[in-house]
């Protein structure tokens, strides 16, 4: 008698240890945030790797730091910004869109839809041939949700979707490899450089509301760096080691303009789903103290040849440092994986100096309560 009922006793604690474990399960997958990447070579992790484009990181010394010490498609010696976020919040990374690999249950992780060389603008980077602009980026996103959605059903992958995080990384190449890639180029006779921003955030904000109809609600989008102050600047453009005066004014003008339009979109929609991330100060801070962030200089990048090994791609040929983590860029144009991590600090937990109108950290503990 006793016997049978302590044997009833554990199979119904067995099912309260169940319904328990499932309900841990849940939570567990209710926690785990899918993660979207859009933008440029800043944070992609790979998709022109299966293009046919000259703007491509698949070979080495490219990914010299990175776990697998061989190249994958990012633009830096190891992890880039969306790598690192991922980390910080305990996420898988994830794969790029094109990837073979990105089947089943790892869609659920989200994807990275960036490719190195857009922009804002369908004309920008045309000189990379077959890139992913940024409305084919916005395609694949729905093409994403049309493969998730037979996975798990549309209620289920909307909720994916919304409860998503999502970052953007758009502008530099407007500029950089648009209206300057050459002296007199078609943008700058058709704009002046006020116009040519005011048009520039006019067509991103298009792009954001968009990315905000395909079911984003929580979208980090960076400004671009101090663009006259990366090494191929420096290089091409300043004689004395000044960061560069035209790209320098393109980015005072398009940044504060486009926290502006995040910030009326935000009271547009009635909520904050767009947050600035003013990467021009974050990067500006290491520039002009490299020492106070251990870096022995900002001006010269660790990967590269001519002036400040500023002038063409980093290749196996290339002059290369051989300490990663004492220089602020990788390549002529992009931070290494150590200035990614001051950046990405600073994405997570800096003051309204840096992030409107709240930094990551905050926005995880708001959301989690929702
Ligand atoms: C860019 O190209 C896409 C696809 O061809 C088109 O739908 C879009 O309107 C273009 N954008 C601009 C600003 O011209
Ligand atoms: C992150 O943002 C929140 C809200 O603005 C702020 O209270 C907090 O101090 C910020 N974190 C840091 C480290 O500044």
């Amino acid at each position: 008698m006793s016997n049978m009922m302590s044997s009833s006793f554990s199979s119904i604690s067995c099912i309260v240890y169940l319904v328990l474990a499932f309900c841990a399960m849940s939570l567990d997958q209710a926690e785990a945030r899918a993660f979207f990447v859009f933008g440029d070579s800043l944070v992609d992790n790979g998709n022109n790797n299966y293009l046919i484009t000259s703007a491509r990181a698949d070979s080495p010394p490219y990914g010299i730091d990175y776990p697998s010490h061989r190249p994958t498609g990012r633009f830096s010696n190891g992890l880039n910004i969306p790598d690192i976020i991922s980390e910080q919040l305990g996420m898988e990374p994830t794969l790029p869109y094109l990837a073979p690999q990105l089947t089943g249950d790892r869609l659920l992780v989200g994807a990275n839809f960036a490719s190195a060389g857009v922009g804002i603008l369908n004309d920008t980077g045309i000189q990379f041939l077959n890139i992913i602009r940024i409305g084919k980026q916005l395609e694949y996103f729905q093409q994403y949700q049309r493969r998730v959605t037979a996975l798990i059903g549309a209620e289920q992958t909307e909720q994916l979707v919304n409860s998503a995080l999502v970052l953007i990384t758009l502008g530099g190449n407007d500029f950089v490899n648009n209206y300057y890639l050459v002296p007199f180029s078609a943008r700058s006779r058709q704009f002046s450089l006020p116009d040519y921003v005011r048009y520039l955030i006019s067509e991103y904000r298009k792009v954001l509301q968009k990315l905000y109809d395909l079911g984003a609600r929580r979208v980090l989008v960076t400004g671009t760096g101090p663009l006259g102050c990366v090494p191929a600047e420096l290089a091409q453009r300043s004689p004395t080691g000044e960061c560069a005066v035209e790209l320098q004014r393109a980015a005072a003008l398009f940044n504060p303009q486009l926290t502006q339009m995040l910030s009326d979109l935000n009271n547009q929609l009635g909520a904050n789903v767009f947050i600035a991330a003013n990467t021009y100060t974050m990067n500006m801070d290491f520039i002009s103290n490299p020492q106070a962030y251990g870096f022995v200089t900002s001006k010269i990048a660790c990967c590269g040849q001519g002036p400040y090994n500023g002038i063409g791609l980093c290749t196996p040929l290339s002059n290369l440092c051989p300490n990663r983590d004492i220089y602020a860029f990788w390549d002529p144009f992009h931070p290494s994986e150590k200035a990614n991590r001051i950046i990405v600090q600073q994405i997570l937990t800096g003051s309204s100096k840096y992030m409107n109108p709240m930094n990551l950290s905050s926005i995880m503990a708001l959301d989690s309560r929702t």
